[in-house]
């Protein structure tokens, strides 16, 4: 993950807000001790820590799982009337936190603000026995905030208020490694506005466009702009959809979420084959894309590693850019609302997205939507 830039003082100089990476990804959702159960047994997330009731909160439960440096929080109401249940009665479950692991909270929030974000937690410092953390935290688009979360003086489980999650239930993990990207869907001509407040407020840099041009099937298109942090280990994609035939999978996101919001997580694997083989044996489902796509695949990418005929049975999708190769697939959503989804990404030097894959996938995608009748 280490990404080096040509003039590393010109970079510092102008990175008012470094971040070293995603440090956790907090889910709102109707029954967290089952969602907990779903990561842990079909995607092989590790029991890792828990509060509510027993650990003195009235008022919600959280279950931390964990795989490699990927951290998903599961959180939900423990009665009526909370702002996490209004949360979940209007978006069904979905990404609420995206927490960022940075040196300094306080100046992370600062920054932010002075550039213009809407706080959505001021400053203010965790401690128990094992230390203390600091978090900050701002708005972004929809109702998904960004957390600022300073840890270095910290070696308790996750955060202060958590304790340990002893479980004898550990299923194997099934590879996953990090998190490689996040995207979100905006309203239409609302990609440009999170565009800038990537760039100003965050001084992030879009590194990519995508245009309906390169993202469209006969019914549907999105426009989506990439927007990246200094070091690169933060990006995030910026969809909005753009006017189609039918109703594009971005707009059914839009209507089912009730507005913006997280569409995919993107998590990275070293052996996708593996990975994929083993959540498929767990139930996880992925979208599949019609057999012909391998007819063409070499002609269409050229020499790589792997064998087609591995990947032809597991629907996995091959892309190339410049600088190398990535191995790509998609699960279904993973909530009751079609809305959310996860990727599952191996990159093999590229450093793009798979727009090579987006006219296939979108049209598995339309099969999908065809079927519950909302293209
Ligand atoms: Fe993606």
């Amino acid at each position: 993950m280490e990404t080096t830039v040509a003039s590393p003082q010109a970079k510092e100089a102008q990175d008012f807000m470094p971040i070293n990476g995603t440090d956790y990804l907090e889910l709102y959702v109707s029954n967290a001790k089952q969602a907990a159960h779903y990561y842990r047994s079909a995607f092989g997330f590790k029991a890792l820590a828990y509060a509510g009731l027993e650990t003195g909160v009235k008022d919600r439960e959280s279950y931390v799982v964990v795989q490699d440096k990927i951290r998903l929080v599961l959180t939900s109401p423990l009665r009526s009337g909370t702002e996490i249940g209004r949360h979940i009665d209007k978006h069904g479950d979905g990404v609420k936190v995206t927490a960022l692991w940075v040196d300094d909270a306080t100046k992370a929030y600062e920054e932010a603000i002075k550039r213009g974000a809407k706080s959505f937690m001021e400053p203010n410092a965790m401690e128990d026995a094992h230390g203390k953390v600091v978090r900050s935290g701002i708005h972004t688009y929809g109702e998904v905030v960004h957390i600022f979360i300073e840890r270095n003086d910290y070696n308790g489980i996750f955060l202060p208020g958590y304790k340990e999650w002893n479980t004898s239930y550990n299923p194997e993990p099934v590879g996953l490694k990090y998190v490689d990207h996040m995207v979100g869907n905006v309203e239409l001509g609302q990609m440009n506005e999170w565009v800038k407040f990537y760039e100003e407020v965050m001084g992030f840099t879009q590194i990519m466009s995508f245009d309906d041009k390169d993202i469209s099937t006969e019914y549907t298109a999105l426009m989506s702009k990439v927007m990246s942090n200094g070091n690169g280990r933060i990006k995030f994609p910026i969809n909005e959809p753009a006017p189609g035939l039918k109703k594009s999978q971005v707009d059914e996101y839009l209507e089912f979420y009730e507005g913006a919001g997280v569409q995919h997580i993107a998590v990275a694997t070293d052996n996708i084959i593996q990975t994929v083989t083993d959540l498929k044996n767990r139930g996880v489902e992925f979208l599949q894309v019609p057999d012909t796509y391998y007819d063409v695949l070499s002609e269409r990418v050229g020499e790589i590693d792997e064998d087609i005929d591995a990947l032809r049975p597991l629907g996995i999708l091959v892309d190339r850019d410049d600088e190398g190769y990535l191995l790509q697939i998609f699960t279904k959503t993973v909530q009751a609302r079609p809305t959310m989804f996860f990727e599952i990404i191996q990159r093999k030097g590229a450093t793009s997205f798979g727009k090579g894959n987006f006219k296939a996938l979108f049209e598995a995608l339309e099969r999908e939507q065809e079927l519950r009748g909302t293209l």
